[in-house]
């Protein structure tokens, strides 16, 4: 395998398969990926070289963006490859006064992002880890972040890919043109697929214009039903916020030292609303907010501080006890203060402890288990809860993943929340596209 893949990417570009800077993501718990090799393909056609020889020789591929996954989505299983696609870095084109770009797949988010800034452009989706993560891997688990309320998600974005399917073809569907109804969407199973149709390679996407600065405002309130109340409240107040976001108590609790403001005492539930079309409006989502919340909503001289903590919850949480188990579940607005509560509910049944927090415009939940990782009960204790809380989110008419995907952590759940014709017809696209099972094995499908 090694010298055959070598004369396609060069032996400089191959790692052994046990490398843990490419065998591992963000999600604990399926950290401990082992491949028979890690190839690092230069550009696309050395892409479907490699996808060409794996599927005529019956090896597993596990792409790889920058390995910021919280799904194990890019953990390989044990044997086969990791295609990671760093090394494909190229603005294939960028066209400002038209407002779209093409990227390959290894280009940072935060590249894109800063691309479109330089020109007065705006790339909406904010997915956490800018930095590390690409942007192949943000179309290919479809990924969100706190913008994507008012944004949509990536694939929102998306109006064309490039990718590698079975055995080894290199297809564009879509691309520059802002409209395409011709064919079945392919750009958008591909979007999402976590790798288990094709490997992306390159993708073209839409901009807008900066539409202005983010004016974001927080509020407290006594708990999670008054918070949410709150929310319907800033959805009927006219101005579309540009992000909603949470943190309930238990998070507060835990984070709420590093908040750039002061929290009135008696707070259980932190709501963040961030405004980017112009102080009139924010004034008016200030007024929705104000109602019933304990003191004054708050606005931020340098949202920059309030925007860098927040994207650090995560991580905050994580080191509380040292680890954690974390979903993603979203459920209909109208459910989230129950999908709030259910969490902390659910984690006391199990003697662990949980909080959440999240996008709470687009009822998504970060929901918690914490605790201390040479602690083996807990974590029995907390993979059942976290199994209660995917059942939760179905029984509340939501999703296992509203932004990570299902990647290894969730997999086998999609079975639970659709009927039977339609994962078989889930099922049936797989195969279809896959029929040897190489792509991405063992993620997303049982
Ligand atoms: C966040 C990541 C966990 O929203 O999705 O912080
Ligand atoms: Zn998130």
């Amino acid at each position: 395998m090694q010298q055959e893949l070598a004369k396609i990417v060069g032996a400089e570009n191959l790692r052994p398969g046990d490398d843990p800077v490419y065998t591992a993501d963000e999600t604990l718990f399926a950290a401990d990926g082992l491949a028979e090799l890690v190839v690092l393909p230069g550009n696309a056609d050395e892409v479907a070289e490699v996808v060409g020889w794996c599927c005529a020789n019956g090896v597993a591929i596990t792409p790889r963006g920058g390995g910021s996954g919280w799904a194990g989505g890019a953990v390989p299983q044990g044997s086969g490859i990791v295609l990671c696609l760093e090394r494909l870095t190229a603005v294939r084109s960028f066209d400002p006064l038209r407002w779209r770009i093409e990227v390959e797949a290894g280009v940072t988010t935060a590249t894109v992002h800063r691309l479109a800034l330089e020109n007065g452009l705006y790339f909406p989706p904010d997915p956490g880890a800018p930095e590390q993560s690409l942007i192949g891997g943000n179309v290919a688990t479809n990924a969100g972040g706190p913008h994507c309320f008012k944004y949509g998600v990536t694939g929102s974005w998306v109006t064309g890919v490039e990718a590698v399917i079975a055995p080894g073809e290199l297809i564009r569907v879509g691309g520059a043109a802002r409209k395409d109804v011709a064919g079945y969407d392919l750009a958008g199973l591909l979007t999402g697929s976590e790798g288990t149709l094709g490997v992306i390679t390159s993708v073209s996407l839409r901009l807008i214009p900066f539409p202005g600065p983010s004016l974001p405002i927080a509020a407290f309130y006594a708990d999670a039903a008054r918070g949410c109340e709150a929310i319907e409240r800033v959805m009927a107040a006219g101005p579309v916020a540009a992000a909603i976001e949470y943190l309930d108590a238990a998070t507060l609790a835990i984070a709420g030292g590093g908040f750039p403001g002061g929290i009135p005492a008696g707070s259980g539930f932190l709501l963040i609303v961030d405004c980017d079309s112009g102080e009139a409006d924010r004034d008016a989502l200030r007024e929705a907010m104000a109602q019933e919340a304990l003191d004054e909503p708050l606005a931020f001289d340098d949202p920059g501080v309030l925007w860098r903590w927040r994207e650090g919850l995560g991580t905050l949480v994580s080191s509380h006890l040292g680890s954690k188990i974390s979903d993603d579940i979203a459920v209909p607005i109208d459910r989230l203060a129950e999908a709030i509560e259910g969490t902390i509910e659910i984690g006391d049944r199990h003697g662990i402890a949980a909080c959440s927090f999240g996008h709470a415009g687009d009822g998504n939940l970060h929901s918690t288990f914490m605790l201390d990782p040479n602690d083996e009960l807990a974590i029995r204790r907390a993979k059942a809860a976290g199994d209660e809380l995917l059942a939760m989110a179905i029984e509340l008419g939501g999703t296992i993943s509203g932004e990570h995907g299902v990647g290894v952590a969730k997999n086998g759940w999609l079975h639970r929340q659709w009927r039977e014709p339609a994962v078989r017809a889930h099922e049936a696209i797989k195969q279809a596209l896959d029929p040897k099972n190489l792509m991405n094995p063992g993620k997303k499908l049982p």
